[in-house]
């Protein structure tokens, strides 16, 4: 009798130490510990049982179980830390990384086309005793148009395809030329200033028009500034941002905030000024670059200045034209478009 339970014991020993041997994960060993050595595990059943024995069978028996629960004990705890130790390899080997590997380089940013060209014709202008105001894209009405010679319902307004924000006091400025007012007032003669940023207009867009574009516009005041001075200053410039040996030439032009009004042309690179069948001017010899003209007396009195005792030049050109000439671009498109190719030409 007792013999046989001594065999039961064994043979349930070497059952569940089989059993261990093929457990593979921590579930598995979970599993197989709760059914060998958990509350209701055969081995305790055959403990809560001995109370029914004689004293002899049941320190024989005794011994024997517990000698049995040690042995599965321990051998759980082996099994246990195998598979911890495995699992870390297998975390290793997923999570590996290859230190000898190159790195991947990183992408350096580089500055905006548009915002380089602004950056060299700000340098070329601050050298010439410029500063340069950095005023708001939301306007009032007041400033885009009526200090500047254009009071409602005028004709010219037409020139301008305006964004209003809130119709009709408050607008996106069409034109950096907007801040004139707003500077007369800050500021009392001599005033050489620059004025850099968006506008926006409601255009069709196509290969030279953007709704949304720079300008760089420039406004001097003092006693005894003339049309002499507006040219030199531009032609100056021109030499300076494209090529040294550059013509301009000037023709009359109208917006109402100038009087007499101009635009200037740069001779063209591709022909040199001579035209004929020139495909960048289409054979004009001439490329036109800018607005500008004598600050009209009306804005000057707009801007509580006596007309009488000073003059001024002022005008407006477009960092987004001037590259496309630089660099043969042919589509204003490009620049806001954000195709790396196009943008990482410009180093
Ligand atoms: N603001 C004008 C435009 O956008 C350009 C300009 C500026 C002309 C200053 C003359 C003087 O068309």
């Amino acid at each position: 009798m007792v013999s046989d339970s001594l065999d039961e014991i064994q043979a349930l020993r070497d059952a569940a130490l089989g059993e261990l041997a093929s457990v593979q994960d921590a579930e598995a060993l979970e599993r197989w510990r709760v059914a060998y050595l958990g509350r209701n595990a055969p081995l305790n059943q055959v403990l809560s049982g001995l109370g029914k024995l004689a004293p002899e069978q049941r320190r024989t028996l005794g011994q024997a179980t517990n000698a049995a629960k040690v042995a599965l004990q321990e051998a759980y705890e082996a099994r246990l830390a195998e598979l911890k130790a495995r699992a870390r390899e297998e975390a290793f080997a997923r999570e590996r990384v290859d230190v000898t590997l190159p790195g991947r380089p990183l992408a350096p940013g580089r500055l905006h086309p548009i915002t380089q060209v602004i950056e060299e014709c700000l340098h070329i202008l601050q050298s010439m005793g410029f500063q340069v105001a950095s005023t708001r894209e939301v306007e009032l009405d007041y400033y885009n148009f009526e200090v500047l010679n254009i009071p409602p319902e005028h004709p010219a307004r037409d020139m301008w395809d305006t964004l209003y924000v809130q119709p009709p006091s408050v607008l996106l400025r069409a034109h950096t030329t907007a801040y004139q007012g707003r500077m007369m007032q800050e500021l009392t003669p001599p005033i050489r200033i620059l004025n850099v940023g968006r506008n926006y207009r409601f255009e069709a867009v196509d290969a030279t028009h953007e709704w949304m574009f720079h300008q760089i516009d420039g406004f001097a005041v003092d006693e005894g500034l003339t049309l002499a001075d507006l040219k030199g200053t531009l032609t100056a410039f021109a030499q300076q941002i494209f090529w040294p040996t550059v013509r301009t030439r000037f023709r009359c032009d109208y917006f109402p905030f100038v009087e007499p009004g101009v635009d200037m042309s740069i001779s063209c690179h591709a022909c040199e000024g001579r035209g004929g069948d020139c495909p960048v001017c289409r054979g004009a010899g001439w490329l036109e670059i800018l607005g500008a003209g004598m600050v009209h007396p009306k804005v000057l009195q707009a801007g509580g200045l006596d007309p009488e005792r000073y003059s001024g030049f002022a005008w407006g050109m477009g960092p987004e034209r001037i590259a496309m000439i630089k660099y043969g671009i042919q589509d204003i498109r490009l620049f806001y478009g954000n195709d790396l190719r196009f943008l990482e030409q410009f180093a």
